[in-house]
């Protein structure tokens, strides 16, 4: 009699990955940080594909952070070039892959070039299983400040009142705008912090931290976490 494969749990509809330890991952085999990077972009490639054949419909990576301009000129233009990189792939192949972009962060910070792909993956309207965030030049408390001047505005301008800023209303000013908050939120490299990420839609998710460097975060991994996330007892504030 044929064993049949175990039923893997149903996924979250929405993942959120700090893809962290692309640097760490580098100095234990002697490469230059960059080095690093570049097999995180091809975990993350790895990942995203895995994701869309689970039917995750929303897949958001911290690729790049408000925080991260501290870091030296060749490491800031190393992980540009391999995002410009991916996005001229990814923009030949949106259709066969089924995906589709969006970008959370200030972008007119990244070069025109960049931001041109941006624009232009951000806008091809097609049919597509997931959806993947890429948040560049993106912190959180930023966005927060963002929402909540876009709506001082607003009512400065007689345009709404302070009474209508709800939570609901807050949320539309977000780079999420419209995205349901992610369920689960991974961080690989074995830190245990948020690092500025999506800290007003993770107010309810699940946070799983692993171990492994995000460049040899596996197939196997994620599945390990969304294993992770069904033993979790989620109440939501309630009993
Ligand atoms: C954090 O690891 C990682 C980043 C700041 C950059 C992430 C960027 C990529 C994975 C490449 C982007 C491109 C694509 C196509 C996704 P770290 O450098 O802080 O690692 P460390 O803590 O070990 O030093």
């Amino acid at each position: 009699m044929a064993l049949t494969e175990p039923q893997k749990l149903a996924p979250p509809q929405h993942i959120a990955i700090i893809m962290d330890g692309n640097g760490r991952w580098a100095k234990q085999r002697g490469l230059p940080r960059t080095a690093g990077h570049a097999a995180g972009a091809e975990a993350f490639r790895k990942i995203a594909n895995y994701c869309r054949s689970l039917g995750v419909k929303y897949l958001t990576v911290y690729a790049f952070s408000t925080e991260n301009w501290k870091r030296s000129a060749d490491e800031v233009a190393g992980i540009m070039k391999l995002l410009r990189r991916y996005l001229e792939e990814a923009l030949q192949d949106m259709e066969k892959n089924r995906v589709c972009f969006r970008f959370f962060g200030d972008l007119t910070r990244l070069s025109p070039e960049l931001q041109e792909l941006c624009a232009q993956a951000e806008s091809a309207s097609m049919d597509y299983d997931v959806q993947v965030n890429f948040c560049l030049n993106y912190g959180g408390r930023d966005e927060i400040v963002r929402a909540a001047r876009a709506l001082a505005a607003e009512v400065a301008e007689g345009k709404r009142s302070a009474d209508e800023i709800t939570e609901d209303a807050f949320s539309d000013y977000l780079y999420s705008a419209g995205v349901p908050d992610p369920e689960l939120v991974i961080r690989p490299s074995g830190e245990l912090r948020i690092s500025n990420f999506l800290l007003w839609q993770s107010a309810y998710s699940e946070f799983v931290f692993m171990n492994v460097l995000w460049p040899d975060f596996s197939p196997q991994d994620l599945d390990a976490a969304i294993e992770e996330y069904h033993r979790r007892n989620r109440r939501f504030g309630g009993t």
